[in-house]
């Protein structure tokens, strides 16, 4: 069968060139431009990456129109129903779900891996007490490069393997080591008897001293659902920016927790991950429910730098089918530990009006995942400023996914993007004492 292609024509200069389509198993076709500039000596400019597939990936697909995501073919909504977290990082790392025995070998294997090198433990003492727990992360997973490095082999499956593993079972115990030097506590450390999201929890709250006390009991049922939930609807979301990150990073050949830190730092932005975090903060700037219109106006107002945190989407254009699942799960979680927060209020107040607002039905501006992820979270008392490391620990799954990925794909390239030039063009060096 001929190879699909598209011609493009430089109408400039007449020049005209075939290039490959390439269609994938679902979603949009992509023109190979691979020998655009050796062909018609140009260059594509696409900035944010709109229009531009950075690789070929059998991870994740999304439908931003249909409000579709697949982890390897599975619908997110059966994932969310029936999964648990590790058996979606399963999933997304090695491609197919496992059995009983394979899931129990994994979850075996995740659970001896949880431990920090003492070493490790030590650096957290460096940060001053207020540090902010993201700044923390970055730092902590990026130095587990000093202590997995000399004998790691990238060209050895088994050290990718294992170097995925370590960062999958490690990100809750380095992310419940920040919280716990942020309130001033001893770190507690991982336990063998306890599941993934019990064993954060265990060692996020726990008191050496304090017997679970029912009002108190922080390992409730509930918040193990809630959390399981909500970790597999953030553990992958194809080529987002942090993903894309950790490939680009990852393209050099560099070491992967340096990699798996660069990402961190990606998704720490508000535009990203950290918008749970401004979603909290935004809602204390609105504050009563009648001061909505006045910040809807604000967020459709182009001369206002404001915007409504939590909504929108680059590639979701009718709903983000997380919002809709973890929805929910917010009202479930409001009615187990109910409160008198006006947050909750105000929230739902907001959604509500946006929905309704021409404004955000005409630039198809819904709410997204991170809209509800950090209600849910507060609700469970998790604080503020630990809400984009929560999204850290899930999408560790993603990145070692797509890392896996890249590194076993031997026509895998380095990342390197050319641009348009827009500076001075050739021009001459003028002495320090004549410059004026
Ligand atoms: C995540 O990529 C992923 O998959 C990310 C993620 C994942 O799982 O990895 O899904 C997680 O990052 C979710 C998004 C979290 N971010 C936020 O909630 C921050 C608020 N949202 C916006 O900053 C924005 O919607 C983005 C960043 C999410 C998307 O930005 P785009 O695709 O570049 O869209 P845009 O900025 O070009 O906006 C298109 C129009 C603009 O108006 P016009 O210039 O066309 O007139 O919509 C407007 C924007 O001004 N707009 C908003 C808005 N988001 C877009 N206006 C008000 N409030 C908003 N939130």
């Amino acid at each position: 069968m001929s190879q699909d292609t598209v011609s493009i024509k430089n109408n400039t200069s007449g020049e005209e060139a075939e290039f490959p389509l390439l269609k994938g198993s679902l979603g949009t076709p992509t023109v190979d431009i691979g020998t655009l500039n050796k062909n018609l000596g140009i260059f594509t400019y696409d900035q944010g990456f709109v229009s531009t597939a950075s690789c070929k990936s059998d991870i994740t697909f999304i439908d931003g129109n249909k409000g579709i995501l697949l982890y390897r073919g599975y619908p997110i909504e059966q994932l969310a129903k029936h999964s648990s977290f590790l058996e979606v990082s399963y999933l997304l790392m090695n491609g197919e779900l496992p059995n009983k025995d394979e899931l129990f070998s994994f979850t075996d294997e995740i659970n001896h891996h949880t431990m920090l090198h003492e070493a490790l433990s030590g650096f957290f003492g460096g940060f001053h007490y207020d540090a902010h727990p993201m700044a923390m992360m970055v730092g902590v997973v990026g130095s587990l490069s000093a202590f997995y490095h000399g004998e790691l082999n990238m060209e050895d499956p088994e050290h990718r393997r294992i170097s995925a593993m370590r960062m999958l079972a490690k990100m809750p115990t380095i992310a419940a080591a920040c919280y716990r030097h942020s309130v001033g506590w001893p770190n507690v450390y991982p336990r063998l008897d306890l599941g993934y999201c019990e064993n954060f929890l265990n060692m996020m709250f726990s008191l050496p001293s304090q017997k679970y006390i029912e009002k108190d009991n922080y390992i409730d049922p509930i918040t193990v659902k809630a959390l399981n939930l909500l970790f597999i609807l953030h553990a992958d979301h194809e080529q987002n920016a942090s993903t894309s990150t950790v490939r680009l990073a990852s393209s050099t050949g560099a070491n992967p927790y340096a990699c798996i830190a660069a990402g961190i730092s990606a998704l720490w932005g508000p535009a990203h991950g950290g918008a749970n975090e401004a979603v909290l903060s935004m809602l204390a700037q609105i504050g009563t429910v009648d001061k909505i219109p006045e910040y809807i106006a604000k967020a459709k107002d182009k001369n206002d730098p404001f915007r409504l945190m939590g909504f929108g989407h680059r590639v979701y254009k009718n709903f983000d089918p997380r919002a809709t699942i973890i929805r929910e799960t917010c009202y479930e979680v409001l009615e187990r530990f109910p409160t008198d927060d006006p947050l909750f209020e105000l929230a739902l107040a907001l959604e509500e009006y946006a929905l309704k607002d021409e404004y955000f039905i005409e630039k198809k501006l819904y709410p997204n995942v991170d809209f509800y992820s950090g209600i849910i979270y507060r609700a469970l008392k998790i604080p503020e400023n630990m809400f984009t490391v929560m999204f850290v620990i899930a999408r560790t799954a993603g990145w070692v996914s797509h890392w896996l990925e890249m590194m076993s794909d031997p026509t895998q390239r380095i990342g390197r993007p050319r641009q348009l030039y827009t500076g001075y063009a050739n021009r001459d060096y003028v002495p320090t004492d004549a410059r004026k």
